[in-house]
């Protein structure tokens, strides 16, 4: 299978079972696990932000292979959003009650990106097309770390809770597989670079506040630690272990996605992400024992 050969995207019915997680999921490394748990703070809001605005553009979609292609996005994100919203309830259980930073997030996504209330007509196309643009930055992020983690060996090597490892795979595998839809809608409908440059630094200097924040929230909730701190050190030692991204890789992914002839099919591998989700325990139907916990896909609404 090439790199640009297109799959068919499908939300994939999805089991995980928490119940033997441990707080600290990366055995010894408080730091890293919290860092990644970042993402169950951000992605439950973040991936319905992206459903409900792509709901708004479907109208506006005139190729009908892209439109097949952004339901089958938006099936997969719904699917995402809740897979990760079901980690919360068992980190609360172990203590680290997510809710204070989560309604923050939830803040961000609903209200400040959310529906303004413009004037019918150009401005709020112009709103529209702002965030299509936002989700095609945030989207090269998603398909970055999605190709990070399917070769994130040192995961494995350092004992990384199979649950949350397949998590993270599954999740990041279909990132990979659906990486080039938000780039290719936000083409059709605008594809301005000026507009493409303006909301990648938008993006990129959200993420790096929400992220950094989320981490210092986990780390000084964390009711095993004491003084509990996420330094910039740690995150840095992480990635040259391989147990995060290298800051190296990241600055690198900048001038990528600001070339002018940038396209995500150039990046990633679609037949390793297919490859993990043919044999991805929790998207195959083979719930771990312990009674599973199912995200559904939610998403299917649209079909
Ligand atoms: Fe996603
Ligand atoms: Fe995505």
């Amino acid at each position: 299978m090439s790199n640009t050969e297109r799959t068919e995207l499908k939300a994939r019915r999805v089991a995980f079972d928490w119940s033997a997680t441990p707080l600290h999921w990366l055995p010894g490394d408080p730091a890293t696990t919290h860092t990644i748990n970042v993402l169950h703070l951000l992605l439950p809001a973040g991936e319905r932000w992206f459903v409900h605005v792509y709901k708004q553009v479907l109208p506006q979609i005139r190729d009908p292979e892209l439109r097949k292609d952004v339901i089958g996005f938006i099936g997969q994100e719904a699917v995402h959003s809740q897979a990760h919203d079901d980690v919360l309830p068992h980190l609360a259980e172990l203590g680290l009650d997510p809710a204070p930073y989560t309604a923050q997030v939830d803040w961000f996504f609903e209200k400040l990106l959310g529906d303004r209330t413009l004037p019918p007509g150009r401005p709020r196309q112009w709103w529209l097309m702002e965030r299509v643009a936002l989700i095609a930055a945030i989207e090269h992020y998603t398909a970055f770390l999605g190709d990070w983690v399917l070769n994130a060996e040192a995961l494995d090597r350092r004992g990384a809770d199979p649950v949350m490892l397949d998590l993270l795979r599954w999740h990041g595998a279909e990132e990979v597989e659906h990486r080039s839809v938000a780039f290719d809608l936000f083409l059709h409908v605008d594809g301005g670079y000026r507009r493409r440059v303006r909301t990648w630094a938008l993006a990129f200097s959200a993420l790096v506040f929400l992220w950094q924040r989320g981490a210092r929230f986990f780390m000084e909730n964390d009711p095993t630690l004491v003084d509990g701190r996420a330094g910039f050190r740690a995150f840095l030692r992480a990635g040259r272990q391989g147990v995060l991204p290298s800051a190296g890789a990241m600055l690198r992914s900048v001038p990528t996605y600001l070339s002018r002839d940038y396209h995500p099919s150039q990046e990633c591998s679609t037949a390793q992400a297919v490859a993990y989700l043919n044999s991805s325990p929790g998207a195959n139907g083979r719930p771990q024992p312990g009674g599973p916990h199912t995200a559904a896909a939610s998403g299917g609404a649209l079909r």
